[in-house]
């Protein structure tokens, strides 16, 4: 294949990671941008007629309160059915007194002080998403979520010096990017590239590398100040040490640039956001935005039927059970617990709801007396990574300065979550504590106050943390199935999106269904 810029600047994204390349995009006026969403919101104008107004809705997280809210706004008379004490659903808080018991019957109190929490489930918002525009609308108050920390920490196993210890981000990044640049400035020197770039595209490039990189004039990395200092400068002639950076070869060897791609994806970039006082809080807000009694709570859906004109549901209120008649029913429990219910659905729906596979994944929140990430590491937010079980380590994004603060200990998904999850919270403390001391040390293990951890697989009306379309959602024809209506039944959630594992997910697709179910009800 012939190499043209498009390929050119694929394999430097290869070598170098998604940040060389978008840097090199830039560079050659060739960086794609950013879509729109089409919703029209409903407004009293669009008021339904009989026969058409009542909307049940199964499940009181981001999709249903999104829909209930959104048909709310034209008249709709919407009732949410929770089978949870609480709003949110995959968006959990755990916070002082938060009692849960997971499906293998260990039962768990949360006793974080002073306001401490963790976001069991969703806990950082990028900015294109609708979630920020859901708490502009509601009132509620959002503030900066790092998702990337120079002064964070990275520590992969591996047969070089640069391996088995925890080395600062802005030290790992500095040298490894400055030695692909030096590489790269190489292959462009020695005519490696000229059938691919002009001696102006080389010239711009070379550009590029050199302050990418902080390379020296002649085009070597060297070191640089932004791997940090072995001695802070201060004051007159204290101009502070460099450190000399690793050999090249050490560097690459190492593996220490894994993550640095992270940050660049689409969802993942910073500047992140998230809510104030956990990210639950928003769905207090849809909640009470729909007042009354809209959103039941402790009501356990146990069927969902088809009538000739409308649909019936059946719940459970502790012993009580009620009927309950609607014009149209939204759907948002997860799709792998809805064959569970009585229903008529025919068997290519049951089936369809059957194939997206339910991923494992789940966090451990540890109380700390002190906040030594702060005081002692300098570390504000973001998150060290790590190839053991914990994957990472999460660093509170607000309340800086106070005295108590939770750090996420662990949030892993896959098989290494897998490992967590088959232990009781006993368990994944100690797991967590030991592969943690490897990053942060002996403090790693004093001072701990309280701890609270979540698996989403163990996790009663969820049982899975989002859903996987096996060979992808564009090729799957269960997922197009799911996207049609069953009679009067809408299915909605961040599973019928392309923003699985996002709340927008959820919002585009209630608010999708909200606008199917509009226009039927006026044709
Ligand atoms: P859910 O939130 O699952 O809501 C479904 C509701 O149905 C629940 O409230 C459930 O209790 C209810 N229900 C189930 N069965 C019944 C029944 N029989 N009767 C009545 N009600 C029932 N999103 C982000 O935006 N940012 C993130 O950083 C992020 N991180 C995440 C990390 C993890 C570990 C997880 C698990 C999720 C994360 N998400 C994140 C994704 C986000 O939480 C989901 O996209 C969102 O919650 C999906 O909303 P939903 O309404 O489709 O489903
Ligand atoms: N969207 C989820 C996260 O960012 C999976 O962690």
């Amino acid at each position: 294949m012939p190499l043209t810029r498009r390929h050119f600047i694929q394999r430097i994204g290869a070598a170098g990671g998604a940040g060389l390349a978008y840097g090199a995009l830039s560079s050659l006026d060739l960086a794609p941008s950013a879509a729109a969403d089409s919703f029209k919101p409903l407004s009293p104008t669009d008021r339904p007629p009989a026969g058409h107004r009542r909307v049940v809705v199964l499940g009181a997280g981001p999709a249903g309160l999104c829909s209930a809210y959104e048909l709310a706004k034209a008249g709709y008379k919407v009732t949410v059915l929770e089978a949870r004490k609480r709003p949110g659903g995959r968006v959990w808080s755990a916070r002082r007194g938060t009692v849960e018991t997971d499906l293998r019957g260990e039962t768990q109190e949360c006793r974080f002080a002073n306001g401490g929490y963790i976001n069991v489930g969703a806990t950082r918002i990028p900015q294109s998403h609708l979630t920020l525009d859901y708490a502009r609308e509601l009132g509620v108050e959002v503030i900066p979520f790092s998702n990337q920390n120079a002064d964070a920490l990275v520590r992969y196993a591996g047969s070089t010096p640069l391996n088995n210890t925890a080395i600062p981000y802005r030290q790992a990044k500095a040298d490894l990017l400055g030695y692909v640049s030096e590489l790269l400035t190489k292959a462009t020197q020695r005519g490696a590239l000229d059938d691919v770039l002009s001696s102006e595209d080389k010239a711009r490039l070379a550009e590029f590398l050199r302050s990418y990189g902080d390379l020296s004039s002649d085009g070597r990395y060297v070191g640089s100040s932004r791997r940090g200092y072995i001695e802070e400068p201060g004051a007159g002639v204290d101009f502070g040490t460099v450190g000399a950076p690793p050999s090249m070869s050490d560097t690459i060897r190492s593996g220490i640039g894994r993550n640095f791609a992270f940050d660049f994806g689409y969802d993942q970039a910073m500047q992140m956001l998230t809510i104030a006082g956990g990210m639950d809080q928003l769905y207090y807000a849809f909640s009470r935005a729909l007042g009354g009694d809209v959103v039941q709570f402790g009501a356990t859906v146990t069927s969902m039927t088809n009538t000739t004109d409308g649909v019936t549901v059946q719940y459970a209120v502790g012993d009580r059970r009620v009927n309950l008649k609607a014009d149209y029913l939204i759907c948002t429990i997860p799709p792998n617990l809805v064959g569970r219910l009585g229903h008529n659905l025919p068997t290519s729906v049951v089936a369809a709801l059957q194939t997206p596979v339910p991923v494992s994944s789940g966090k451990l929140g540890i109380e700390y007396k002190s906040r030594w990430w702060e005081t002692k590491e300098r570390i504000y937010g973001g998150a060290s990574n790590t190839d053991q079980d914990i994957s990472q380590i999460m660093y509170p994004p607000d309340n800086h300065g106070s005295k108590r603060g939770v750090v996420v200990a662990y949030y892993a998904t896959g098989a290494r979550h897998d490992r967590f999850e088959a232990l009781r919270h006993g368990g994944r403390l100690a797991k967590a504590v030991t592969e943690g001391a490897t990053i942060h040390g002996k403090q790693y293990t004093k001072g701990i106050a309280s701890s609270f951890s979540g698996a989403w697989k163990l996790t009663r009306h969820s049982e899975g943390a989002w859903m996987s379309w096996p060979g992808g959602a564009r090729e799957s024809q269960a997922y197009k199935t799911l996207l049609q209506p069953v009679g009067r039944i809408y299915f909605a959630g961040d599973h019928l999106s392309n923003a699985i594992a996002w709340q927008h997910g959820a919002f585009v697709s209630a608010r999708s269904v909200v606008s199917q179910i509009n226009q039927r009800a006026h044709r």
